[in-house]
Protein backbone atom coordinates (compact mmCIF):
# COMPACT_ATOMS: atom_id res chain seq x y z
CA UNK A 1 0.00 0.00 0.00
CA UNK A 2 1.13 3.72 -0.63
CA UNK A 3 1.07 5.32 2.48
CA UNK A 4 2.17 8.63 3.64
CA UNK A 5 3.72 9.24 6.96
CA UNK A 6 3.26 12.20 8.11
CA UNK A 7 5.41 13.80 10.94
CA UNK A 8 8.69 11.84 10.90
CA UNK A 9 11.50 12.38 13.00
CA UNK A 10 14.80 10.86 13.00
CA UNK A 11 14.81 9.56 15.94
CA UNK A 12 11.70 7.06 13.82
CA UNK A 13 12.85 6.37 10.94
CA UNK A 14 14.97 4.03 10.94
CA UNK A 15 13.08 1.75 12.73
CA UNK A 16 9.37 2.14 10.50
CA UNK A 17 12.40 1.41 7.62
CA UNK A 18 13.34 -1.56 8.92
CA UNK A 19 10.11 -2.78 10.19
CA UNK A 20 8.60 -1.87 6.66
CA UNK A 21 11.05 -3.94 5.09
CA UNK A 22 9.72 -3.23 1.82
CA UNK A 23 6.24 -4.00 2.73
CA UNK A 24 4.61 -0.99 1.91
CA UNK A 25 5.58 2.10 -0.27
CA UNK A 26 6.33 4.75 2.62
CA UNK A 27 6.29 8.00 1.45
CA UNK A 28 8.51 9.63 5.30
CA UNK A 29 7.43 13.38 5.37
CA UNK A 30 9.03 15.93 7.27
CA UNK A 31 6.04 17.92 7.45
CA UNK A 32 2.88 17.78 10.00
CA UNK A 33 -0.71 16.76 8.81
CA UNK A 34 -2.74 19.97 8.45
CA UNK A 35 -4.91 21.19 5.48
CA UNK A 36 -2.62 22.73 3.50
CA UNK A 37 -0.30 19.50 3.80
CA UNK A 38 -2.57 17.21 2.82
CA UNK A 39 -2.04 17.46 -1.03
CA UNK A 40 1.41 15.64 0.32
CA UNK A 41 -0.76 12.73 0.07
CA UNK A 42 -1.79 12.46 -3.56
CA UNK A 43 -1.83 9.06 -4.99
CA UNK A 44 -1.38 7.14 -1.31
CA UNK A 45 -4.59 4.92 -0.17
CA UNK A 46 -3.78 5.16 3.42
CA UNK A 47 -1.89 7.91 5.55
CA UNK A 48 0.18 7.45 9.08
CA UNK A 49 -0.13 10.14 11.52
CA UNK A 50 1.23 10.77 14.94
CA UNK A 51 -0.28 12.66 18.17
CA UNK A 52 0.16 16.41 16.79
CA UNK A 53 -1.00 16.11 13.28
CA UNK A 54 -4.79 17.40 12.98
CA UNK A 55 -7.34 14.95 12.18
CA UNK A 56 -10.19 17.00 12.56
CA UNK A 57 -13.53 16.79 10.22
CA UNK A 58 -12.31 19.26 7.54
CA UNK A 59 -8.98 17.45 6.89
CA UNK A 60 -10.66 14.27 6.63
CA UNK A 61 -13.02 15.65 4.27
CA UNK A 62 -10.23 16.82 2.50
CA UNK A 63 -8.08 13.38 2.76
CA UNK A 64 -11.70 11.67 1.93
CA UNK A 65 -12.19 13.84 -1.36
CA UNK A 66 -8.28 13.00 -2.05
CA UNK A 67 -9.15 8.92 -1.69
CA UNK A 68 -7.59 8.24 1.23
CA UNK A 69 -8.97 5.09 2.50
CA UNK A 70 -7.36 4.27 5.65
CA UNK A 71 -5.32 6.15 9.00
CA UNK A 72 -2.44 4.43 10.83
CA UNK A 73 -1.99 6.44 13.94
CA UNK A 74 1.64 5.92 15.38
CA UNK A 75 0.39 6.23 19.03
CA UNK A 76 -2.00 4.89 21.56
CA UNK A 77 -4.10 8.30 21.87
CA UNK A 78 -6.43 9.02 19.39
CA UNK A 79 -7.70 12.25 20.41
CA UNK A 80 -5.98 13.90 17.46
CA UNK A 81 -8.63 12.50 15.06
CA UNK A 82 -12.28 13.06 14.77
CA UNK A 83 -12.60 9.69 14.91
CA UNK A 84 -17.16 9.97 14.42
CA UNK A 85 -16.53 12.16 11.54
CA UNK A 86 -13.81 9.31 9.95
CA UNK A 87 -16.36 6.39 10.31
CA UNK A 88 -19.26 8.79 8.85
CA UNK A 89 -16.56 8.70 5.44
CA UNK A 90 -15.83 4.97 6.10
CA UNK A 91 -12.54 5.97 6.88
CA UNK A 92 -10.76 2.97 8.78
CA UNK A 93 -8.31 3.66 11.54
CA UNK A 94 -5.64 1.87 13.33
CA UNK A 95 -4.08 2.65 16.08
CA UNK A 96 -1.07 1.11 18.29
CA UNK A 97 -2.40 0.51 21.72
CA UNK A 98 0.17 -1.37 23.58
CA UNK A 99 3.78 -0.37 22.47
CA UNK A 100 5.24 -0.17 25.80
CA UNK A 101 3.43 0.46 28.66
CA UNK A 102 6.42 0.22 30.72
CA UNK A 103 8.34 3.10 28.90
CA UNK A 104 5.61 5.84 29.54
CA UNK A 105 5.40 4.72 33.50
CA UNK A 106 9.34 4.55 33.77
CA UNK A 107 9.35 8.18 32.43
CA UNK A 108 6.21 9.45 34.87
CA UNK A 109 8.60 8.10 38.01
CA UNK A 110 11.03 9.99 37.17
CA UNK A 111 10.18 13.04 36.57
CA UNK A 112 8.80 12.18 40.34
CA UNK A 113 11.57 11.54 41.24
CA UNK A 114 13.61 14.50 39.23
CA UNK A 115 11.54 17.03 40.94
CA UNK A 116 11.27 15.72 44.41
CA UNK A 117 15.00 15.75 44.64
CA UNK A 118 15.74 18.42 42.61
CA UNK A 119 18.07 16.89 40.39
CA UNK A 120 18.29 18.91 37.30
CA UNK A 121 18.92 21.98 39.66
CA UNK A 122 21.78 20.24 41.36
CA UNK A 123 23.05 19.15 37.93
CA UNK A 124 23.39 22.41 36.67
CA UNK A 125 24.75 23.58 39.94
CA UNK A 126 27.71 21.42 39.63
CA UNK A 127 28.17 22.76 36.14
CA UNK A 128 28.59 25.98 37.65
CA UNK A 129 31.38 24.53 39.84
CA UNK A 130 28.53 25.22 42.99
CA UNK A 131 28.59 22.24 45.42
CA UNK A 132 25.98 23.39 47.91
CA UNK A 133 22.86 21.84 48.87
CA UNK A 134 20.98 24.37 50.44
CA UNK A 135 17.62 24.68 48.08
CA UNK A 136 17.73 21.05 47.38
CA UNK A 137 15.74 19.33 49.93
CA UNK A 138 13.29 16.52 48.66
CA UNK A 139 11.33 13.95 50.80
CA UNK A 140 11.25 10.52 51.19
CA UNK A 141 8.76 8.89 49.30
CA UNK A 142 8.38 5.84 51.01
CA UNK A 143 4.82 6.22 53.60
CA UNK A 144 3.41 9.08 50.58
CA UNK A 145 0.01 8.90 48.91
CA UNK A 146 -0.11 8.76 45.71
CA UNK A 147 -3.34 9.06 43.76
CA UNK A 148 -3.12 7.28 40.30
CA UNK A 149 -5.80 8.85 38.22
CA UNK A 150 -6.54 5.87 35.33
CA UNK A 151 -5.20 2.24 36.44
CA UNK A 152 -5.34 1.47 32.80
CA UNK A 153 -1.87 -0.46 31.10
CA UNK A 154 0.24 2.80 32.36
CA UNK A 155 -1.62 3.48 34.94
CA UNK A 156 -1.08 0.12 36.82
CA UNK A 157 2.50 -0.17 36.19
CA UNK A 158 3.14 3.36 37.84
CA UNK A 159 0.80 1.98 40.64
CA UNK A 160 3.15 -0.82 41.15
CA UNK A 161 6.59 0.86 40.41
CA UNK A 162 5.37 3.25 43.71
CA UNK A 163 3.87 0.60 45.47
CA UNK A 164 7.67 -0.76 45.57
CA UNK A 165 8.55 2.57 46.90
CA UNK A 166 6.25 1.97 49.82
CA UNK A 167 3.93 4.52 48.56
CA UNK A 168 0.58 4.40 49.63
CA UNK A 169 -2.04 3.85 46.43
CA UNK A 170 -5.05 5.67 46.12
CA UNK A 171 -7.18 4.95 42.38
CA UNK A 172 -9.73 6.63 40.67
CA UNK A 173 -11.08 4.58 36.96
CA UNK A 174 -14.34 3.87 35.57
CA UNK A 175 -13.26 0.29 36.14
CA UNK A 176 -11.56 -1.15 38.55
CA UNK A 177 -8.51 -3.50 38.80
CA UNK A 178 -8.63 -6.26 41.38
CA UNK A 179 -5.37 -7.18 40.58
CA UNK A 180 -4.46 -3.86 41.52
CA UNK A 181 -6.26 -3.74 44.96
CA UNK A 182 -4.61 -7.26 45.49
CA UNK A 183 -0.86 -6.59 44.83
CA UNK A 184 -0.81 -3.19 45.74
CA UNK A 185 -3.11 -2.82 48.33
CA UNK A 186 -4.55 0.10 45.79
CA UNK A 187 -7.68 2.08 47.48
CA UNK A 188 -10.30 2.96 44.58
CA UNK A 189 -11.91 5.81 45.46
CA UNK A 190 -13.63 9.12 43.90
CA UNK A 191 -11.81 11.98 42.28
CA UNK A 192 -12.85 14.37 45.18
CA UNK A 193 -11.03 11.97 47.69
CA UNK A 194 -7.95 11.06 45.90
CA UNK A 195 -7.56 14.78 45.37
CA UNK A 196 -7.59 15.49 48.55
CA UNK A 197 -5.59 12.76 50.27
CA UNK A 198 -2.93 12.43 47.91
CA UNK A 199 0.68 13.82 48.05
CA UNK A 200 1.51 12.99 44.47
CA UNK A 201 -1.61 12.80 41.58
CA UNK A 202 -0.04 11.44 38.45
CA UNK A 203 -2.82 11.18 34.72
CA UNK A 204 -3.26 8.47 33.24
CA UNK A 205 -6.88 8.43 31.38
CA UNK A 206 -7.56 9.27 27.46
CA UNK A 207 -8.46 12.60 26.46
CA UNK A 208 -11.96 13.05 25.70
CA UNK A 209 -15.04 14.62 26.60
CA UNK A 210 -15.22 13.62 29.97
CA UNK A 211 -11.93 13.82 31.11
CA UNK A 212 -11.15 17.34 29.12
CA UNK A 213 -10.30 19.37 32.09
CA UNK A 214 -10.84 17.14 34.94
CA UNK A 215 -7.84 18.83 36.65
CA UNK A 216 -9.15 22.26 36.67
CA UNK A 217 -9.40 25.47 39.70
CA UNK A 218 -11.57 23.61 41.55
CA UNK A 219 -10.15 20.02 41.63
CA UNK A 220 -6.86 22.26 42.57
CA UNK A 221 -8.43 23.36 45.20
CA UNK A 222 -9.55 20.20 47.12
CA UNK A 223 -5.93 19.07 46.70
CA UNK A 224 -3.21 19.34 49.48
CA UNK A 225 -1.04 22.27 49.53
CA UNK A 226 2.21 21.70 47.90
CA UNK A 227 1.01 18.48 45.96
CA UNK A 228 3.12 17.26 43.13
CA UNK A 229 0.85 17.02 39.88
CA UNK A 230 2.27 15.08 37.35
CA UNK A 231 0.73 14.63 33.55
CA UNK A 232 1.90 12.35 31.16
CA UNK A 233 -1.84 11.71 29.66
CA UNK A 234 -2.67 14.30 27.61
CA UNK A 235 -2.53 18.29 27.60
CA UNK A 236 -6.38 18.80 27.54
CA UNK A 237 -6.16 17.24 31.03
CA UNK A 238 -5.50 19.83 32.89
CA UNK A 239 -6.31 23.74 32.38
CA UNK A 240 -3.10 24.94 31.82
CA UNK A 241 -4.08 28.53 33.47
CA UNK A 242 -5.55 27.42 36.07
CA UNK A 243 -2.48 24.91 37.04
CA UNK A 244 -0.09 28.02 36.72
CA UNK A 245 -2.14 29.94 39.26
CA UNK A 246 -2.33 27.08 41.95
CA UNK A 247 1.39 27.19 40.89
CA UNK A 248 1.20 30.95 42.26
CA UNK A 249 -0.21 30.11 44.89
CA UNK A 250 1.68 27.83 45.90
CA UNK A 251 -1.56 24.80 46.33
CA UNK A 252 0.46 23.00 43.56
CA UNK A 253 4.26 22.38 44.92
CA UNK A 254 5.48 20.68 41.86
CA UNK A 255 4.07 20.33 38.50
CA UNK A 256 5.55 17.48 36.10
CA UNK A 257 4.42 17.97 32.46
CA UNK A 258 5.57 15.74 29.48
CA UNK A 259 2.35 17.19 27.72
CA UNK A 260 1.26 20.29 26.86
CA UNK A 261 -2.52 21.77 25.31
CA UNK A 262 -0.54 23.59 23.78
CA UNK A 263 1.67 21.53 21.89
CA UNK A 264 1.09 21.53 18.41
CA UNK A 265 3.57 23.27 16.66
CA UNK A 266 5.84 23.61 20.05
CA UNK A 267 6.64 20.36 20.87
CA UNK A 268 8.98 17.76 18.78
CA UNK A 269 10.75 21.14 16.95
CA UNK A 270 13.76 23.00 17.59
CA UNK A 271 12.77 26.35 18.25
CA UNK A 272 15.98 27.92 19.89
CA UNK A 273 16.42 30.58 16.84
CA UNK A 274 12.63 31.73 17.49
CA UNK A 275 10.43 34.17 19.36
CA UNK A 276 8.35 32.13 21.77
CA UNK A 277 4.81 33.44 21.45
CA UNK A 278 3.18 31.18 23.61
CA UNK A 279 2.70 33.10 27.09
CA UNK A 280 1.21 30.08 29.06
CA UNK A 281 4.41 27.92 28.61
CA UNK A 282 6.50 31.20 29.27
CA UNK A 283 5.44 31.56 32.61
CA UNK A 284 5.75 27.37 33.25
CA UNK A 285 9.21 27.66 32.05
CA UNK A 286 9.78 30.41 34.80
CA UNK A 287 9.10 28.31 37.61
CA UNK A 288 11.68 26.00 39.70
CA UNK A 289 9.59 23.46 40.25
CA UNK A 290 8.10 22.74 37.19
CA UNK A 291 9.56 20.34 35.06
CA UNK A 292 9.27 20.34 31.34
CA UNK A 293 9.82 17.58 28.65
CA UNK A 294 8.30 17.41 25.33
CA UNK A 295 5.89 14.85 24.77
CA UNK A 296 9.13 12.41 25.66
CA UNK A 297 7.60 10.04 27.53
CA UNK A 298 7.06 6.74 24.78
CA UNK A 299 10.81 7.58 23.78
CA UNK A 300 12.32 4.60 24.34
CA UNK A 301 14.07 1.83 21.63
CA UNK A 302 11.56 -1.01 22.82
CA UNK A 303 8.30 1.35 22.11
CA UNK A 304 10.14 2.63 18.66
CA UNK A 305 10.80 -0.87 17.68
CA UNK A 306 7.02 -1.81 18.55
CA UNK A 307 5.23 1.20 17.38
CA UNK A 308 6.75 0.48 13.72
CA UNK A 309 6.50 -3.34 13.51
CA UNK A 310 2.56 -3.08 14.89
CA UNK A 311 1.98 -0.28 12.05
CA UNK A 312 3.26 -2.20 9.29
CA UNK A 313 0.87 -5.38 11.01
CA UNK A 314 -1.87 -2.83 10.87
CA UNK A 315 -1.55 -1.63 7.63
CA UNK A 316 -1.13 -5.39 6.19
CA UNK A 317 -4.40 -6.02 7.49
CA UNK A 318 -6.33 -2.73 6.22
CA UNK A 319 -4.92 -3.61 2.61
CA UNK A 320 -5.66 -7.34 2.85
CA UNK A 321 -9.34 -5.80 4.17
CA UNK A 322 -8.98 -8.01 7.10
CA UNK A 323 -10.17 -6.96 10.26
CA UNK A 324 -7.85 -5.64 12.51
CA UNK A 325 -7.19 -6.08 16.70
CA UNK A 326 -6.05 -2.39 16.76
CA UNK A 327 -9.27 -1.07 14.66
CA UNK A 328 -10.62 2.59 16.42
CA UNK A 329 -13.94 1.55 16.47
P1 LIG B 1 -5.65 2.49 28.78
O1 LIG B 1 -6.81 2.55 27.85
O2 LIG B 1 -4.99 1.17 29.03
O3 LIG B 1 -6.09 3.06 30.22
C1 LIG B 1 -6.90 4.19 30.36
C2 LIG B 1 -7.72 4.02 31.65
O4 LIG B 1 -8.51 5.18 31.82
C3 LIG B 1 -8.68 2.81 31.60
O5 LIG B 1 -8.49 1.99 32.74
C4 LIG B 1 -10.07 3.45 31.57
O6 LIG B 1 -11.04 2.69 32.27
C5 LIG B 1 -9.81 4.78 32.26
N1 LIG B 1 -10.77 5.80 31.89
C6 LIG B 1 -11.14 6.16 30.65
N2 LIG B 1 -12.04 7.15 30.71
C7 LIG B 1 -12.24 7.42 32.02
C8 LIG B 1 -13.07 8.34 32.72
N3 LIG B 1 -13.86 9.20 32.06
N4 LIG B 1 -13.02 8.34 34.05
C9 LIG B 1 -12.22 7.47 34.72
N5 LIG B 1 -11.42 6.58 34.11
C10 LIG B 1 -11.44 6.56 32.78
O7 LIG B 1 -4.62 3.56 28.26
P2 LIG B 1 -3.04 3.63 28.55
O8 LIG B 1 -2.31 2.82 27.55
O9 LIG B 1 -2.80 3.40 29.99
O10 LIG B 1 -2.75 5.17 28.18
C11 LIG B 1 -3.34 6.23 28.90
C12 LIG B 1 -3.09 7.53 28.17
O11 LIG B 1 -1.69 7.84 28.23
C13 LIG B 1 -3.37 7.49 26.65
O12 LIG B 1 -4.74 7.70 26.38
C14 LIG B 1 -2.52 8.61 26.13
O13 LIG B 1 -3.28 9.80 26.11
C15 LIG B 1 -1.40 8.73 27.17
N6 LIG B 1 -0.10 8.39 26.58
C16 LIG B 1 0.93 9.28 26.68
C17 LIG B 1 2.17 9.01 26.11
C18 LIG B 1 3.33 9.95 26.23
O14 LIG B 1 4.35 9.75 25.53
N7 LIG B 1 3.29 10.97 27.07
C19 LIG B 1 2.37 7.79 25.33
C20 LIG B 1 1.24 6.88 25.35
C21 LIG B 1 0.06 7.19 25.94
Amino acid sequence: MKVAVFNTHKFEKEYLIKANANKHDLKLLDSYLTLDTTVLAEDCEGICIFTQDNGSAPVLDKLHEMGIKYIALRSAGYNNVDIAHAKSLGIRIVRVPDYSPNAIAEFTVAIILALNRKLIRSHYRIMEMNFSLDGLVGFDMHGKTVGIIGTGKIGRIVAKILHGFGCHILAYDAMKDQNLVKECKATYTDLDTLCSQSDIISLHVPLMEQTHYLINEAQIAKMKKGVMLINTGRGGLVNTQDVINGLKSQQIGYYGMDVYEEEEGLFFEDHSEDILQDDMIARLMTLRNVMITSHQAFLTNTALGNIAQTTVENLECLEQGLPCKNEVL
